[in-house]
């Protein structure tokens, strides 16, 4: 007997290394371990042995019996992995030998920006909203105080769709859904992409990033806006940032405003970053018009607000010093992928 389990032995090593199908293989389990396998077989003929040889040969067996279902195993899975390279080798649309990316992923630089930013307003209890990047023209303009014809379009040409509705030019786009969602009082912030008819050079590009932030109650009076300025301005640039306002028109704040820094890297003595002025203008900004807020659906006699909106592009190349704003639309990832959050 011992012969036997031996001969069966052998005649399964040379043939498990033969096996190259998935049904070849699992022909030859059913051929060892079926029901008339041949190991099934060898456990039948124990009945005719004694005791002893029973006992004896009995071990063979079953160490046999493990052998065989753990090399069946073995080979199914390397079978697995060679069928599944062969088959890509021959798909022709992958090229398996192109080494790969085995670096992680990183934010986008103005994605770092972004989520910073929303995080520190969070903390002052503003909402954070999203709005959509096709607007109608009246969101865009009308609900914003431009009507048709106001110069002020000029300046925001768009793409302008079939439907009549357009890629919006800036995040106030919003103002008018945001005032109608929360009424008065509303603390939100906005960020968004924006889009407008642009030549394009180091400093512009036709797709970029606002974050529009709007506080609205009784009593917000200009003190607010500027507190709220630089504390978040602060926070952004982990120290004391000193701001300072200057007559801006917008027709949607009354009064509006230019928003510009101390420069955050020299300290206001004149550097690169701020074009040697000591001053950085970053965020435009004012009390929110009359007439934006009623169309909003808020009583202007009784409440106030303020609104600005924030270069989000602007900030991030700052923070990180990019030079050139069309690196950040480029899908270059050997230039994006350096930036981590500070
Ligand atoms: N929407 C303006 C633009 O893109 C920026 C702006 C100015 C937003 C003043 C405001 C604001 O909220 O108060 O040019």
């Amino acid at each position: 007997m011992k012969e036997q389990i031996e001969k069966v032995k052998q005649q399964f090593q040379s043939e498990i290394a033969q096996v190259s199908s998935m049904d070849a293989l699992e022909a030859m389990r059913v051929a060892y371990l079926g029901k008339k396998g041949s190991v099934t077989e060898l456990l039948k003929g124990l009945k005719s042995l004694s005791v002893d040889e029973k006992k004896e040969m009995g071990r063979y067996i079953n160490e046999l019996k493990a052998h065989v279902s753990e090399h069946i195993a073995e080979r199914g899975a390397q079978l697995k992995t060679e069928l599944e390279e062969a088959r890509l080798k021959a798909d022709k649309r992958y090229d398996i030998s192109l080494p790969c990316q085995e670096t992680m992923g990183t934010l986008h630089p103005i994605t770092i920006v972004q989520r910073e930013l929303e995080a520190i307003f969070s903390s002052m209890g503003f909402a954070v909203e999203d709005f959509s990047e096709v607007v109608t023209e009246y969101n865009n303009f009308e609900a914003v105080n431009i009507p048709k014809h106001h110069p002020a379009r000029d300046m925001q040409d768009t793409y302008y769709l079939d439907n009549g509705q357009v890629l919006k030019t800036h995040t106030s786009a919003a103002q008018n859904a945001i005032l109608r969602k929360y009424g008065a009082p509303c603390r939100a912030i906005f960020p968004g992409r924006c889009f407008r008819n642009e030549a394009l050079d180091a400093s512009h590009e036709t797709t970029f990033f606002q974050m529009e932030g709007m506080m609205v109650d009784e009593n917000i009076s200009i003190s607010n806006l500027i507190y709220f300025m630089e504390t978040m301005l602060s926070e952004v640039f982990k120290k004391e940032i000193t701001v300072r306002l200057r007559p801006g028109f917008f027709p949607f704040v009354e009064p509006g405003f230019e928003l510009d820094i101390q420069c955050p890297f020299c300290g206001g003595k004149g550097c690169a970053t701020c074009k040697h002025g000591g001053w950085i203008e970053l965020c435009p900004c004012g009390m929110i018009h009359p007439r934006v807020l009623e169309m909003g659906g808020v009583d202007p006699e009784r409440y106030t607000g303020f609104a600005f909106g924030l270069g989000l592009t602007r900030l991030a190349m700052m923070q990180f010093g990019i030079h050139d704003i069309r690196m950040l639309n480029s899908g270059n990832l050997k230039a994006l992928d350096q930036f981590v959050m500070m």
